[in-house]
């Protein structure tokens, strides 16, 4: 026997009735974008190597360990993407969208991939929606982004989430605050790997998971202390901003994001209903990621929800609605004539915009009445000779099991009456 396939280790998907959630997450996601004005881009899902590890940056963990790389057939290293901003700069140049009206606003919504140790809410290929607006640093676009965010969970019904933030502060900042903060690692004995890692982005090393490194850098100046009168401001802003529209947040001053690109304001959201894989998602802003990859010394900011932890802190909160798949109608037919009548008048009603389904095969009344009953259609009906001869049908409301004579030619405007869609 040939042995079965499997789908490779530590990937997400989805598959009915749990795809039509994933459907219903990711366009309620990407609704509150739509209401500021965000529009589409689609982009491939691998790029230069090269884009990611200049990008992204090479402290990362991202970079340095779970990129998908491979040589294509002509010879050049190729990066299934790892996240969604650096491709996205990386289009914004080469199309020159950056020329136009200020800022882009963009939102797109796909897989990434990360070679991670898979677990729970830990997959190797998973799913974000992201938005990014480039070109314009104001405070206000900074809290409209994390706006955006922080609207779509709540149309999805999660409570249980926290949104951290802070600020990384502009260069005059980062550099006085990267001074003494180099001047304070240089005083802890760390290992070879690690000093080398924090040579590159000293930073990373709030972000080390090991127990003794984070006691060692509870001591560390912190960059919120360092930041200057310009940047200060600027932060004020954005959380005067938040609570205008009463977003509550707390401000983590430790907190470092897994990208190096990150500058000003960064955020997070944190479910508590979930385990150690808890960021239902996260972004910031960006100032020199579009310079880095050869373009105009313009800013961004942007955010990225991972569409698989969304799934999973709804339902540990028990917010899954119920009524994810609707059909208006399903249409059982018995005998070859009412095979071809049924075929007509379900698609003469989904013309008028019902969902209908109808039994296929030639199946028994018995039979069809239970492919009926799985559809979770609202209402059902049998067409037999007798229907057909008389003109008229039992409607079924198949929660109740209750039935109303009505003619074939009043079948819709019956069906409007009782069902979502008014005529
Ligand atoms: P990120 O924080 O690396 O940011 O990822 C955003 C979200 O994607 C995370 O909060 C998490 O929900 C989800 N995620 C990340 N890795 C995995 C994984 N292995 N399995 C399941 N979910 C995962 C970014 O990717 C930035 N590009 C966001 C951004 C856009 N910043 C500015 N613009």
């Amino acid at each position: 026997m040939t042995a079965k396939f499997q789908a490779p280790k530590g990937v997400s998907e989805y598959f009915p009735p749990r795809s039509n959630l994933f459907e219903h997450v990711a366009r309620t996601l990407i609704s509150p974008a739509l209401a500021s004005g965000y529009e589409p881009i689609e982009l491939p899902i691998f790029e230069d190597t090269e884009l990611f590890t200049r990008g992204v940056g090479e402290s990362t963990d991202v970079v340095s360990k779970e990129m998908y790389t491979f040589e294509d057939r002509g010879g050049r290293s190729i990066t299934l993407r790892p996240e969604g901003t650096a491709g996205v700069m990386r289009a914004v140049i080469e199309h020159n969208l950056d020329r136009g009206q200020l800022p882009v606003k963009l939102y797109y919504k796909g897989p990434f991939f990360r070679a991670e140790r898979p677990q729970a809410g830990r997959y190797r290929q998973f799913y974000q929606v992201g938005i990014e607006a480039i070109g314009i640093n104001d405070p206000y676009l900074d809290a409209e982004v994390i706006a955006i965010a922080y609207d779509g969970y709540r149309k999805l019904g999660l409570k249980e989430f926290v949104l951290h933030i802070t600020s990384l502060g502009d260069s005059e900042s980062r550099n006085a605050h990267r001074v003494d903060l180099v001047q304070y690692i240089q005083s802890l004995h760390l290992d070879e790997e690690t000093q080398k890692r924090a040579e590159k982005n000293p930073l990373r090393l709030f972000d080390d998971k090991r127990a003794e490194i984070q006691k060692a850098m509870s001591k560390a100046p912190i960059l919120l202390d360092y930041l200057n009168s310009e940047s200060r401001e600027n932060f004020a802003t954005v959380q005067n901003a938040l609570n205008s529209i009463g977003i509550p947040f707390e401000v983590n001053p430790r907190m470092v994001r897994g990208l190096d690109y990150y500058t000003g304001t960064t955020f997070e959201f944190v479910h508590r209903g979930l385990g150690a894989q808890s960021g239902i998602g996260g972004g910031g802003r960006y100032d020199g990621l579009m310079e880095v990859l050869g373009g105009q010394e313009l800013s961004g900011i942007g955010f990225g929800l991972g569409i698989d932890r969304v799934i999973l802190a709804m339902e540990a909160e028990g917010v899954i609605p119920a009524e994810l798949k609707y059909t208006d109608l399903f249409i059982v037919p018995l005998g070859s004539q009412a095979r071809d009548a049924a075929f007509l008048l379900a698609h003469e009603l989904r013309t008028h915009g019902f969902v209908v389904e109808q039994s296929y095969g030639d199946r028994a009344l018995k039979g069809a009445m239970k492919a009926a009953d799985k559809s979770g259609a609202r209402f059902s009906i049998v067409l037999g000779d007798a229907e057909l001869a008389s003109g008229t049908v039992e409607l079924k409301e198949m929660a109740t099991g209750e039935a109303l004579s009505v003619t074939l030619s009043g079948l819709a405007n019956a069906l409007a009456e009782k069902s979502r869609l008014r005529l």
